[in-house]
């Protein structure tokens, strides 16, 4: 194979901008051969906008077509498991975008027939993993320079969403549609990142409010706090109200403490790196106020750069171009697939405790988690009708 054929499943907002890029030769080692959508409008658009294309009415026709090695999945939510089951059924590679799904239990089925065939890549859209800053923030805690965590705190409020938004209708901001609010639509990338720093939490409590401001039966206001094996803790807040909203990481550990914030287009990482562990300095101090000496390390940058140099929605393309290489080349994937039930997880977890009242021990109980998943969507058609 001298380069990956792509087929896109879903050519929306998302899927249509994979098309063009693949189109235009944004990955060398890639290129697009087939497209698919149920929606007549984009199929008159991909058969005047996509050259050399080939476009399906049924996503099975493109799966199981001769003419792609790989499917990118950019669907709503619900589907991505299925797509992806049939996918890899039919010998395909598989780059389902973000959320993994909208509940574990499906999510599972999708990695245990993606691990049975490793002979197959499968990938997840988590683009925010190419972000120079994340990535760093990597590199620290995996090389065990930050040392052992003990909080992580995301405030990550500036995903503002007019009513308008939500009047639009469709899928979006609907149980029925997309299994949630901004947990499930917004904050995926973030609770991806938010587990790949910290780890996974051994319990979660969670307050999910509905429709705060906003006329929707979907929470887009929440708190979620986190505990860890280690007895570190973690709170994640995030909101589609605040105006102008915030986007904070803060990660406290026994070798200091970073912090990653984006004020508008610019982004910092700033790393105050202490000169000696927090606890071999306790250990050995005697004063009674003292403050531990550090250094200072800032990290800029700009997100405006990064669109000139990249391309809007260049961060998409990393993973893409990753996915080629990891399929010719069998490179290491930003993204494996199989780690998307982990941010899922978490915020599957958050609605449970939010709508039970208690906190969820980890693992989760999917059945139950399901039961109630499907009372949200049950009571929402109840009302529809
Ligand atoms: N990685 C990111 O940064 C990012 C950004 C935006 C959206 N997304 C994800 O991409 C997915 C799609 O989002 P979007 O904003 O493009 O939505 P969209 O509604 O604009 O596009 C979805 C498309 O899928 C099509 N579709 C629905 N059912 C189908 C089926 N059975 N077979 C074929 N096509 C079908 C629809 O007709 C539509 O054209 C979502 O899961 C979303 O979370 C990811």
């Amino acid at each position: 194979m001298k380069k990956v054929r792509y087929g896109i499943v879903g050519i929306g907002k998302m899927g249509h901008t994979h098309a063009l890029k693949l189109m235009r030769g944004k990955d060398r080692n890639g290129c697009l051969t087939a497209v698919c959508d149920i929606s007549d409008e984009r199929k008159v658009w991909a058969k005047n906008n996509l050259k050399n294309t080939i476009v399906f009415d049924k996503y099975l026709d493109l799966v199981n077509s001769n003419e792609v090695d790989a499917v990118i999945i950019a669907t709503p939510h619900y589907l991505h498991p299925k797509i992806g089951i049939d996918a890899l059924n039919a010998g395909k590679h598989v780059l389902s975008e973000k959320p993994a799904g909208v509940y574990t239990k499906d999510v599972r089925e999708l990695n245990s027939l993606a691990e049975s065939k490793p002979d197959l890549v499968f990938g997840i859209m988590y683009n925010q993993r190419s972000n120079p800053l994340y990535k760093y923030a990597k590199e620290l805690v995996t090389s065990g320079e930050l040392g052992e965590i003990k909080r992580i705190n995301w405030i990550i409020t500036n995903w503002y969403r007019p009513q308008a938004y939500y009047n639009q209708g469709g899928w979006r901001g609907t149980w029925d549609g997309e299994g949630g609010g901004v947990l499930i639509n917004q904050c995926p990338h973030q609770l991806d990142i938010f587990w790949w720093l910290a780890g996974m939490p051994i319990s979660v409590r969670a307050y999910c409010k509905v429709g705060v401001n906003r006329k929707i039966n979907v929470e887009n206001d929440v708190t979620i706090y986190t505990e860890y094996k280690n007895g570190a803790s973690g709170v994640f807040v995030t909101s589609t109200h605040d105006s102008p909203g915030t986007n904070r990481l803060e990660i406290d550990a026994d070798g200091g403490k970073l912090v990653i914030e984006q004020n508008l287009l610019k982004e910092k990482l700033t790393y105050y790196r202490l000169k000696t562990k927090e606890s071999i300095f306790n250990a050995d101090n005697k004063k009674f106020m003292p403050i531990p000496p550090y250094k200072k390390e800032v990290v800029r940058t700009s997100i405006l750069k990064n669109i000139y140099r990249l391309g809007i929605k260049g961060q998409h393309m990393n993973i893409i171009q990753n996915f080629s290489l990891a399929v010719l080349k069998g490179e290491n994937l930003i993204a494996p697939g199989a780690e998307g039930i982990n941010g899922l997880t978490i915020s599957n977890a958050a609605y449970l405790s939010s709508w039970l009242g208690e906190d969820i021990l980890l693992p989760l109980d999917e059945n139950l988690f399901y039961d109630q998943l499907m009372k949200q969507r049950d009571a929402e058609l109840a009302g529809k009708r």
